[in-house]
This record gives C-alpha cells, structure tokens and sequence, in this order.
C-alpha cells in the first residue's frame, strides 16, 4: 500500500491553543502539521506569520508543512526555514513563471523540501521542466483562503495528469474539502499527502478520531 500522511491545517484549530492542536496531531498520528500563511492580498484574509511556525516548532516533533499564500514569497522564502519550516510551498501564480526555478532552489539551499502550490484554475502544464527542483506539488481542491470550502472533484482528472508527469521523489499533495468521503477519490487519483483542516479540527470528534476516520476511508486500520 503506499505510504500515505495525513497532515492536519491549524487554519482549521482554536487559535488560542495552537500548541495543543499541533500536540493533537502528532499524538493521533499525523505525518506533518500544514501552516497556513496568508497575507491579505494573495488571499483576502491574513492567518499568521513566522513567528507561528517558531511556536509550533517549539510544540510538536512533525514536520512542519508551510503554505505560503502571499503575493511576495521571495522575501519570506528564507525567514520561514529559519524559524522552522520543513517544507515550504509557494503558489505558481504569485510568482513570474521565470522567476519560478530561483525560488525552488532557495528553498532548498536553506534546507526545506521545495513546494509548489497550484490553484484550482491554474494549467498543470506549468510544472513541466520544474519537477527536477521540486520535492512536492500541492494540488488545490477548494480556492485557497478559507478552511471548510466543499471539495471541488473536477480537480481529480488535474490530480491523475499530475500524477502520470511526476517523477516518484515528488509527493502529490492535495489541499482543501479533504474528508472522510473525499480522501479516498484523492488516494485514487494518485495523491499520498493529504492536508485537512475542518474535518480534523471539528466541534464534532476529537483531533484523534477526525485522523483515523480519514485513515479508515483510505483503509488503513490503524
Ligand atoms: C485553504 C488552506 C487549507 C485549509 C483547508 O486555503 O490552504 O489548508 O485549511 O481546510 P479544509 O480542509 O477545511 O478545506
Ligand atoms: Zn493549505
């Protein structure tokens, strides 16, 4: 079977207990804990910065997953590895096409996995020529911004092509509406990183049974 993660978005937790939601999700078992950062102008909301990630650097041993969702990521590439990040994903769009291959090797120069996010309308034709730099593509299932969107399934034929161009080193990440009945169309499509906010982080079920029941629907029993 292949090895699949489920990394839980804090955009998602109680913002007064951060700490404690990422402790959550290492205690249930989570492959990586996703920060989302947002600046206002690539999306409409501001979530938090790196001082976030210093803190919950300081609160959990797993991988810290940074969504960097900002118009300029050029100047945040290098303070957010500083302050803790394990892999750092841009968008495509927020950056010139050119300016791309630079900024995947300055993630990787300062020591993180090299991501690049891609929203749902973006051409996954872009990634042609750019696998070589990247450890892991984040395919988008809702427009990036807000936890608790519904999943867009148009977005699996663009999962399935990105699947059949990438090479094996480069981990097919998908973001957005990743729930119980959602994660398994995902699995199927060629995704083995899965980031879930509101289904994990829910009044509903504690964090522990909001990561088994995703774990279940990809039928993994433990
Ligand atoms: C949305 C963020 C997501 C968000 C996912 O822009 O990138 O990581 O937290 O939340 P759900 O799983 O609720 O769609
Ligand atoms: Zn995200």
């Amino acid at each position: 079977m292949a090895a699949y993660q489920i990394a839980p978005s804090v955009l998602a937790a109680d913002f007064g207990h951060m700490a404690r939601a990422a402790q959550e999700a290492e205690q249930a078992g989570a492959g990586a804990v996703h920060v989302d950062v947002m600046d206002g102008h690539f999306v409409p909301e501001i979530s938090f910065g790196r001082r976030m990630v210093e803190a919950l650097r300081a609160a959990t041993t797993l991988p810290l997953d940074v969504h960097l969702m900002v118009r300029h990521p050029a100047r945040h590439v290098e303070p957010f590895i500083a302050s803790g990040a394990t892999a750092l994903t841009l968008h495509a769009e927020a950056a010139p096409h050119d300016a791309l291959p630079g900024l995947l090797r300055a993630i990787r120069a300062a020591g993180a996995r090299a991501g690049l996010a891609l929203k749902p309308a973006t051409d996954p034709d872009l990634l042609a020529g750019l696998f070589p730099l990247l450890d892991q593509v984040l395919v988008m299932t809702v427009e990036p911004g807000y936890s608790g969107q519904p999943f867009q399934p148009q977005m699996l034929p663009k999962l399935s092509a990105i699947a059949g161009q990438a090479p094996a080193t480069v981990t097919l990440a998908v973001d957005g509406g990743i729930d119980e009945h959602t994660i398994k169309r995902c699995a199927d499509a060629g995704a083995t990183f899965f980031v879930a906010g509101s289904s994990v982080y829910s009044p509903r079920r504690s964090v522990a049974e909001g990561v088994k029941a995703l774990r279940l629907a990809l039928g993994q029993r433990t």
